[in-house]
């Protein structure tokens, strides 16, 4: 495993700082990731945002990464999560969205394993914990990742959360194993969907030049058919979630939603074949926008990040962890909320 993680540090790029990370290598694969997204790319139909239509996203280090992908937070190891990546590989899609505390990293490596694809024609994300930040943790964590992923190396090793605290120290050891010069973030993983478009972030981004990798691109289903999506969706006779993933993609975001359900594996990325959504639906959608958080781990992002960065989060005061499903406006109080409640 030295041998591994030896390799990834030369090859791969990246460092990252708050619910981000970076990291890059992506060689080659342009023809061969993702082909819906690629047809949408090519087809004269696409109305809206031609310069988002494309299937991969150029990170500023000049390593390329898929625009679509499978998010496997709660898809269960031990079988789910293999036959969903499975499923997603056999479909087309070439980004696989892991992390260290999903427990199904060795899943996601064995389906990487049996479908046989060429290790340069996928890029798989996965990140580091919060239990691992400071100190020789992330490239031992690192190391343990590619062991359970079967691989020499990861295409992107994101920072989970800022929860862990320690974030300087913590980027510096990624920035010494990718072993080159320090660089600025390139990627930023956040919630980002239709009901929550985190217009400030991405401007933010968009002038810094990281990229925005949209999770909970579905808003995890918590609002379908109580807002104006669904009728919008009714009218353009498909889903709500063909919408979100439509939008987000339109929009230039990385969209990496979770399913373990082969249909909508199947359906979601169908999603990005045929005609793209018109400037004008694309501005029904935007309306949408009111800042609804769906995920908990969303709420990891409000710690003191002075403090974070140098020291181990702020605690909460005794409570346990939260049954609460995190689903609610963005306002939520971190103070009394420990890191392992974030991610409940
Ligand atoms: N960095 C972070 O802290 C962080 C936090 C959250 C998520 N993520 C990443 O982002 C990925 C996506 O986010 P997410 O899993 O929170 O939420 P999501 O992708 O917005 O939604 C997933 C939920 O929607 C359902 N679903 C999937 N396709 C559907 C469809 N076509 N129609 C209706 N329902 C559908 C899934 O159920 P079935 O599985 O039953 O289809 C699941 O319950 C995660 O899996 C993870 O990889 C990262």
């Amino acid at each position: 495993m030295a041998q591994a993680a030896n390799r990834w540090s030369r090859h791969r790029r990246a460092e990252a700082i708050g619910q981000v990370e970076v990291q890059g290598g992506w060689r080659g694969a342009r023809q061969e990731a993702c082909p819906e997204a690629r047809k949408l790319q090519e087809s004269s139909e696409v109305r809206d945002s031609d310069a988002n239509s494309d299937a991969m996203l150029q990170l500023r280090s000049g390593i390329s990464m898929p625009r679509f992908g499978l998010g496997t937070w709660q898809s269960q190891r031990g079988g789910e999560c293999q036959r969903a990546v499975a499923e997603a590989l056999r479909v087309g899609y070439r980004l696989i969205d892991t992390a260290q505390i999903y427990g199904n990293e060795a899943d996601v490596g064995q389906a990487l394993q049996d479908a046989r694809i060429k290790r340069d024609e996928v890029f798989i994300v996965t990140k580091l914990s919060s239990r691992e930040h400071g100190g020789n943790h992330p490239a031992a964590a690192l190391k343990a990742s590619l062991a359970r992923l079967k691989l020499e190396y990861v295409d992107l090793f994101l920072i989970h959360s800022p929860r862990g605290g320690f974030l300087l120290e913590t980027w510096d050891s990624l920035v010494k194993l990718r072993n080159s010069g320090r660089e600025l973030p390139e990627v930023n993983q956040i919630e980002l969907h239709c009901f929550w478009q985190q217009r400030e972030t991405e401007s933010l981004c968009q002038k810094l030049g990281i990229a925005l990798m949209a999770y909970s691109p579905l808003a995890r289903g918590s609002l379908f058919g109580s807002t104006d999506l669904a009728r919008l969706a009714q009218e353009s006779l498909c889903s709500e979630a063909a919408l979100c993933i439509r939008w987000a993609f339109q929009k230039g975001f990385v969209v990496i939603p979770k399913s373990v359900n082969p249909q909508r594996i199947q359906g979601n990325i169908k999603a990005l074949s045929g005609p793209g959504l018109t400037p004008r639906q694309m501005q029904e959608i935007d309306l949408l926008d009111q800042g609804f958080c769906s995920c908990p781990a969303a709420r990891a992002m409000q710690v003191p990040w002075e403090e974070v960065a140098t020291k181990a989060p702020v605690r909460g005061k005794g409570k346990g962890k939260s049954k609460s499903n995190g689903k609610g406006k963005a306002s939520g109080d971190l103070q009394t909320t420990s890191w392992a409640e974030a991610f409940s």
